[in-house]
């Protein structure tokens, strides 16, 4: 996730500006950059890579500037390069500009300004931002922000640096958040409070499509279409640990409440509603390329492959095409067979898992259209990949995958709309598919708000030694999610099983101490997941149901019940794992275990 840091006041900028992008590193970032006003010039230096490579670039340069603004990059558009780093300029070089988001509509304005002679450098959406600017400037810089982000689509939190008013910085809002930080003759934007705290812990944080000019003396705020705001100011109180966090205990918890915002942006414009489909143009196939697929391969690790698991069930299901599910370190070295057809789907959370890319490389030599699914932009998969499908989670930083995987699931869901609504289903189903995407992420907020009776959950169970897992069709792979979740941070011995298959052994380890949780959704194969629950009971199990709302039969039949709203039968694992990353978080918060960073693991697991 992208952080930006603007100062503005009497201070020196360059060591202000420096120590705040240090300050947003925790969120990781791929690049660094600054601008700055010295001595009546713009300079700006970026660069790929750590800060520390940003702060040898600025090295044995004394900067008398007090105005300026910074920014650490996770990459969405295009690699993270130098040139892609921002901040970004003007065709004059007289305007900078850093942004956090997505600009959805990037294409359409880049091509218009382009006609009106507009010299693009760079693959990001970001770059319109500054052209735009600069094509409605004529002297106020706050009316042509206003304009210019009155025309883009999308998310964006930005700070506007100029030239030509060197006593403000312009700042505005939508979708990602920005905050003013007010001093003693010098005030400050950050996108996270983390980056000023040590300067101010008074703040006004900006509300969606709000706009503010701040100079060294103060701010002021209004509308983006202008509409005076009044600001309310406040007093931060947290720790810079907390407010890292987001006032979450650990990264872990953070990244699970994220999810109804990752989610959203895994699917922000790509959803085609007109034809009842998906817009995926980073696949780079042309229709007929699509149609010709025969045969699906996701190969991935860990998480992921329990999300290529889901995408097998999808594909198959939805789009009539042949899918199947290898975990890339068997791929990788038992001679794959690939016919003409075959797309190789590799998924990773990181990008640069080492027996995914194998796997990747393998697949390539054998012929097969690469595709990738990645969070990391620019990453050694996403690069060797023919083209793919990018989450836009933002940086994950607890090692236990949690929000990678619901976008992951989210990306497979539009692949399999965009190849099933070339093949057999209708305009209306897919529209139904995409109504009920739309609503998933208010879902799964409301879903988080029952933390606390998964807490209550946890609680009761936390001693446990051992946890069986049971799902069926779709969910099997969301009771295997359930139990690595559980196993890898909790270290409780716990097995996902699809419900039938338990019969054929783990059923022996059933008595009144182990709980088996049960992905009871109301779905195709109900009635035969509710058999299943009945044979734990007659061997005395402990049964914790995830059901569909409005579901009274089971309440009577289980010990627990945790109940989810109903959804598009294709999306039921976004919201039935919620509550089980809930409740492995809770029983390893109880059992005392390190959260982030569980023993033995890595977050990218980069050796074979
Ligand atoms: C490690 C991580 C898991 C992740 C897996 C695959 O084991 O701890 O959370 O699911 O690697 O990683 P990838 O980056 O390829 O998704």
């Amino acid at each position: 996730m992208c952080g930006i840091i603007g100062y503005i006041g009497e201070k020196k900028a360059v060591p202000i500006l420096l120590d705040g992008l240090k300050k947003l590193e925790y969120r990781g970032y791929d690049s660094a950059g600054i601008a700055i006003l010295e001595n009546g010039d713009l300079i700006f230096e970026k660069s790929a890579g750590k800060i520390a490579a940003l702060e040898e670039l600025l090295s044995g340069r004394d900067f008398a500037c007090t105005t300026g603004i910074a920014h650490t990059r996770w990459a969405t558009h295009g690699e993270p390069t130098d040139a892609n780093a921002h901040p970004h300029l003007d065709c004059k070089g007289e305007l900078a500009v850093v942004h956090n988001g997505i600009i959805e509509n990037y294409r359409s304005i880049k091509e218009v300004l382009e006609r009106k002679g507009h010299k693009f450098t760079t693959d990001t959406d970001t770059e319109i931002v500054a052209h735009l600017i600069e094509e409605y400037y004529q002297g106020n810089l706050v009316e042509a922000v206003r304009t210019a982000m009155s025309q883009v689509e999308g998310t964006y939190g930005i700070a506007v640096l100029s030239l030509r008013n060197p006593k403000e910085i312009v700042a505005a809002r939508h979708g990602s958040p920005l905050v003013i930080g007010c001093g003693q003759g010098e005030n400050f934007i950050a996108s996270d409070v983390s980056a000023i705290l040590r300067h101010t812990k008074k703040v006004v944080y900006l509300e969606d499509r709000e706009l503010a000019v701040v100079t060294k003396e103060g701010f002021t705020i209004s509308t983006i279409d202008n509409v005076e705001v009044t600001p309310k100011l406040q007093e931060i109180s947290w720790t810079l640990d907390e407010v890292e966090k987001g006032g979450f205990v650990h990264f872990m918890q953070k990244e699970i409440f994220e999810q109804p915002t990752t989610i959203r942006n895994a699917m922000r414009g790509r959803l085609n509603y007109e034809e009842g489909t998906s817009r995926l143009n980073g696949l780079n196939l042309q229709m007929d390329e699509l149609q010709k697929i025969k045969r699906v391969v996701l190969v991935a690790c860990g998480t992921s492959w329990h999300a290529g698991l889901i995408g097998e069930y999808m594909i198959e299901e939805f789009a009539r095409i042949p899918a199947e599910v290898e975990y890339a370190s068997e791929f990788r070295y038992r001679s794959p067979i690939i016919y003409p057809g075959t797309v190789v789907l590799v998924v990773s959370q990181s990008g640069e898992t080492a027996d995914s890319l194998a796997a990747l490389r393998e697949a390539k030599r054998k012929g097969a259209t690469v595709l990738g699914i990645c969070n990391v932009v620019g990453s050694t998969i996403a690069r060797e990949t023919d083209g793919g499908v990018y989450i836009h989670a933002g940086a994950e930083i607890g090692v236990a995958s949690t929000k990678a995987f619901t976008s992951q699931i989210t990306a497979l869901a539009l692949i399999t709309l965009l190849l099933a609504r070339q093949r057999d289903m209708s305009i209306e189903t897919g529209r139904e598919i995409l109504d009920a995407l739309q609503q998933v992420p208010d879902q799964v907020a409301g879903l988080l708000k029952k933390e606390p009776e998964i807490k209550e959950l946890a609680r009761k169970y936390c001693q446990t030694g051992n946890a069986l897992y049971l799902g069926r069709g779709i969910n099997f792979p969301v009771a295997l999610e359930g139990a690595l979740k559980l196993k890898e941070i909790s270290y409780v011995h716990a097995e996902g099983y699809p419900a039938a298959e338990m019969k054929h052994g783990p059923i022996a380890l059933i008595d009144e101490r182990m709980p088996v949780i049960v992905l009871a959704i109301k779905d195709a194969i109900y009635q035969k997941i509710i058999s299943n629950v009945e044979e734990v009971k007659a061997r005395k199990g402990v049964v914790i149901a995830v059901a569909t709302e409005g579901d009274k039969r089971i309440r009577e039949m289980v010990d627990e019940v945790f109940y989810i709203p109903k959804t598009h039968e294709m999306l039921t694992p976004l919201l039935s794992v919620i509550p089980l990353q809930l409740l492995a978080y809770h029983m390893a918060v109880l059992r005392g275990c390190p959260v982030d960073q569980p023993r033995n693991l890595a977050k990218s697991v980069t050796v074979e």
